[in-house]
């Protein structure tokens, strides 16, 4: 009986398509012939049903199968025998392009926090939907009047929003800038691009963390960069290394998360901060400063950004409302020498124009509003308060199995495994618990690491989350 393969790099629900066209094709299952149910189906392949309802739609969506009220899925009437000849073989396209797909272990995780809606999400590097701030936003939706051009606007981003950006970066984190430095972009996630399409050329070298969100994005490696590694340790990288880095492979530019790192929640010290910038002057590189965690920090202490430190120009720093408000309102911001700035804008106009107006006068009028620093206080009690609930569940689970330092900021625990298990089992031993997490290895990390966020899950799954974690770590 034919299975799918877990470690091929084509997603399951992809080789279940592609298995059932091929008996189609080979006139196995011919017009008419009814499909096993989602559920049935997925027991019979060991995979989640939400796999094979992504496959089944993707079917459809092609027309090889439909779907009969009261009688299931079944052989499309009309379209076989004929379909392998007027329909585009879309996989010879799809694999074709320079963005290459996400990591095999990413879209799992994808895929099952997207359709399984009672799995514990330690995965999801974001806010739970009661810490966004709704009701402010849904106070300005009902309230305030909005009067702004509705036809293209600036790509740099909406002025008056640029202008609070620039507002809260002064009072908040200390960065001077004005609005003509800033780019407004979707999240920081477009600034990791933009930085990574217009500034650098494939086959520059870049130096990033490790372990590191961004090594976690294929977007570097489909810019063609080629990426060396600096360790993070208790208190970040080692500014050093980045010499050393330097003299063997002259890089051309250095990625840092300095504060709350994902995925360690490690802060880089002042006195390396400083070091790095000295470092970075000397060897007339930039450096991008990840920064969408800073404001989260416990106790309401921010640490300082290298940029509130940058006297030099050096800094391109990346901010995101993403960690502090809400990803889906997919606002973020770049402040950079204002020649960057005009080079981003002028790619971002090629690629979309600039992000919706809409989006932008809300995010002003919500960073704006003197409710937002109530928001980011309750943001910050209620992040450690999860933390606490998470490190405690650690404790008592795994205590003998595992080390982790606690955080003080950042929404993500960062945890080494004393006796590694292969990342893949882990995953899948876990999400037949109902439980998800992110494998170290996907940040790149050597084998033995698990990166868990307390941010996602409600407060009262934490524990039997874990608990069902520990049990998958013992199966395998
Ligand atoms: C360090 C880091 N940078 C950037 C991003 C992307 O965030 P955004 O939603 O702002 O695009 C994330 C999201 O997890 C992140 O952890």
């Amino acid at each position: 009986m034919w299975k799918p393969d877990r470690s091929a790099p084509i997603p399951l629900y992809q080789q279940i398509v592609d298995h059932i066209e091929r008996g189609i094709s080979y006139a196995q299952l011919p017009p008419g012939s009814s499909l096993p149910s989602e559920r049935k189906l997925a027991e019979q392949l060991g995979v989640n049903r939400s796999t094979v309802m992504q496959a089944y739609e993707e079917l459809r969506a092609s027309g090889l199968v439909e779907s009969v009220v009261g009688s299931g899925t079944r052989v499309s009437m009309t379209k076989w025998g004929v379909s392998q000849v007027h329909t585009p073989n879309w996989r010879l396209y799809t694999d074709g392009g320079t963005f290459l797909p996400n990591l095999p272990l990413m879209r799992r995780i994808r895929e099952v926090t997207q359709y399984e809606s009672a799995i514990i999400n330690f995965a999801s590097g974001e806010l739970s939907s009661d810490l966004f701030p709704n009701q402010i936003v849904s106070r300005i939706l009902r309230e305030e009047s909005f009067g702004e051009h509705l036809g293209y606007d600036d790509p740099q981003g909406f002025l008056t929003l640029r202008q609070a950006i620039a507002g809260r970066l002064l009072r908040d984190q200390g960065i001077r800038t004005s609005e003509s430095s800033m780019l407004v972009t979707s999240g920081s996630q477009q600034s990791l691009y933009l930085i990574t399409q217009c500034l650098l050329s494939p086959g520059d070298a870049v130096a990033i963390e490790d372990p590191s969100y961004t090594y976690s994005l294929p977007m570097f490696q489909s810019a063609g960069l080629r990426i060396f590694r600096l360790p993070v340790h208790s208190d970040g990288i080692d500014p050093e290394d980045i010499i050393a880095l330097y003299r063997k492979h002259r890089i051309r530019m250095v990625f840092l998360n300095p504060n709350f790192q994902n995925p360690t929640g490690t802060t880089l010290s002042d006195v390396k901060k400083k070091r790095v910038l000295a470092i970075a002057a000397e060897l007339r590189i930039p450096i991008v400063e990840d920064d969408p965690f800073s404001l989260t920090g416990f106790q309401g202490i921010v640490p300082a950004p290298l940029k509130a430190m940058d006297q030099d120009g050096i800094v391109l720093y990346i901010g995101s409302l993403s960690k502090i408000a809400a990803s889906g309102l997919r606002i973020g911001w770049l402040v950079a020498p204002q020649s960057v700035v005009e080079r981003l804008s002028d790619a971002r106009q090629q690629m979309d124009f600039g992000l919706s107006i809409v989006a932008q006068w809300t995010a002003e009028r919500l960073l704006s509003s003197g409710e937002f620093d109530i928001h980011l206080q309750m943001l910050r009690e209620s992040l450690n308060q999860k933390q606490r609930f998470m490190v405690d569940a650690l404790t008592d689970s795994l205590q003998e199995k595992i080390t982790f330092s606690p955080p003080v900021g950042g929404l993500n625990i960062w945890c080494r495994i004393k006796h590694p298990a292969d990342d893949g089992k882990l995953l899948e031993e876990a999400i037949k618990r109902g439980v998800v997490f992110v494998p170290g290895s996907v940040y790149g990390s050597e084998p033995g690491y698990v990166r868990f966020s307390y941010a996602k899950p409600k407060a009262e799954e934490i524990a039997s989350g874990i608990s069902a974690f520990a049990e998958a770590l013992e199966r395998v």
